[in-house]
């Protein structure tokens, strides 16, 4: 595997660099770039600036190839890509299990959320299509079906995907996100009224850029013993999302955008993704903003939660990942909280948990996030009524407590959790 990697993946980069020196000397880039070394010898500004320019080219090059060249086949397969296939079959069979609800709890919850809207009487139609991922020369993918399916409703809801870990596969997840372009992820957590948690006031909405940073899948094995991994920041997806959440302050009353940074230590790729911060906070003279540490950040949310409700916090796509989780946890676990994928062909909503296979096929599965990510949906489609409806009755079941799945210390089922929402519905 080692091996096929060298083999597979340095062509394709040099490859890439040829390219990128093209498209650098059409954009007229390398000239520049000679010219300011010609001119300016030593500024440091400069230098950032050109490399900037040459990370975009990369990106504009780059994005998806890398991460898709482990599935280059040599004519003859040798030994090591015959595991690698039964590997892939391995997997796959673990996507089949999942698909028939052995190891995802997506079936269960999804089957909940159905029964409540239709009990709430929310005038949608489900398109039901499996996103499990299929087999297609050689490589995993997502069906077609389901593409084909968000292209045309242009607004979904999903159940979680699992990805293998280390694995020669792309993150389907990661695969989705980047086919619709869904460049920002919104994750609110709230703290909900009458269940106990060690903190009544948490309400933080975390924007996470979605598309690259530490998810770039660029990744590559330079000589035995040693990978690189790519962290790819561009100027035009921090600007993208930067702008997203300052809207999403503007139109939820929020007063201030805080990005959430490291680039005291990624000094370039971070820096450039506050520099993209800055410049649009200037768009927007009634949101205050500022920039604080992801670490401090952390600190301080876990001290005290309530001065982060005034504020939309945005950041590179990892410190997203992880941040959520942790403010999930200070508000009752995984199973509360709901995301939302904004894109510009499509918007897919879904859970922050994943398919939760330790509890899979049980009954013990907690619905709501699932529940309040539709809702989030249901809002974006301008059903802002039933969405209210419906938390209302889920957020009241939670706070009586007497109907609680196992997550949030009750011992009701998914199904039984589910009854008593319904049982609140029709009584609204
Ligand atoms: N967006 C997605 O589809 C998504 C997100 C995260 C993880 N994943 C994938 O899911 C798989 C499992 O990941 P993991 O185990 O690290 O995380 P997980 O979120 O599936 O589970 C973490 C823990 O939380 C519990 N949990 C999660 N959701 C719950 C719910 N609704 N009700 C009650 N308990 C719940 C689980 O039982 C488990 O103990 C992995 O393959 C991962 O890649 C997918």
């Amino acid at each position: 595997m080692k091996l096929s990697n060298q083999l597979v993946r340095l062509p394709q980069i040099s490859q890439t660099m040829r390219e990128m020196s093209m498209e650098m000397t059409k954009a007229g880039i390398l000239e520049e770039m000679m010219d300011d070394t010609l001119a300016v010898e030593d500024d440091e500004e400069l230098e950032e600036e050109a490399d900037a320019e040459v990370d975009k080219v990369l990106f504009d090059i780059t994005n998806g190839k890398l991460g898709q060249a482990g599935s280059v086949q040599t004519e003859l397969p040798s030994a090591e890509d015959r595991l690698e296939d039964e590997e892939t079959e391995r997997v796959m069979e673990q996507y089949r299990q999942q698909l028939s609800g052995i190891l995802s709890i997506g079936p269960e919850i999804s089957e909940s959320v159905k029964e409540i809207y239709t009990a709430a009487k929310v005038p949608i139609e489900w398109e039901e299509v499996s996103v499990a991922p299929i087999l297609k020369n050689g490589k995993t993918v997502i069906p077609d079906i389901a593409i084909n399916s968000v292209k045309k409703n242009t607004v979904a809801l999903k159940g979680p995907l699992a990805t293998p870990i280390g694995k020669g596969h792309v993150s389907l997840n990661l695969t989705l996100r980047r086919t619709f372009n869904l460049f920002a992820n919104v994750r609110p957590c709230v703290s909900i009224k009458g269940f106990k948690t060690p903190y009544d006031d948490v309400d933080t909405v975390l924007i996470r850029e979605n598309t690259e940073g530490e998810y770039s899948g660029i990744e590559h094995e330079i000589v035995d013993g040693v990978v690189q991994s790519i962290k790819l920041i561009t100027w035009d997806a921090s600007e993208r999302v930067a702008r997203y959440a300052f809207h999403y302050a503007q139109s939820q009353g929020r007063k201030r955008v805080t990005a959430v940074h490291k680039a005291n230590i990624m000094k370039m790729s971070d820096g450039m993704f506050l520099s993209a911060c800055r410049q649009v906070s200037k768009d927007f003279p009634g949101i205050a903003y500022d920039e604080d540490l992801l670490d401090r950040v952390c600190l301080h949310i876990t001290q005290n939660p309530a001065p982060f409700a005034d504020r939309v916090m945005v950041m590179p796509n990892l410190y997203g990942d992880i941040l959520s989780d942790m403010c999930a946890g200070l508000i009752g676990g995984l199973g509360l909280t709901p995301s939302g994928n904004i894109g510009r062909d499509a918007s897919i909503f879904e859970a922050v948990h994943g398919s939760a296979p330790d509890i899979a096929g049980k009954g013990l599965a907690n619905p709501t996030a699932l529940l309040l990510s539709s809702l989030m949906m249901l809002r974006h489609m301008n059903l802002t009524p039933y969405a209210d409806k419906i938390e209302k009755a889920a957020l009241g079941t939670i706070a009586e407590g007497k109907s609680i799945t196992g997550d949030l210390g009750g011992k009701a089922s998914t199904q039984e959790y589910t009854a008593a929402i319904i049982e609140k519905l029709s009584r609204a």
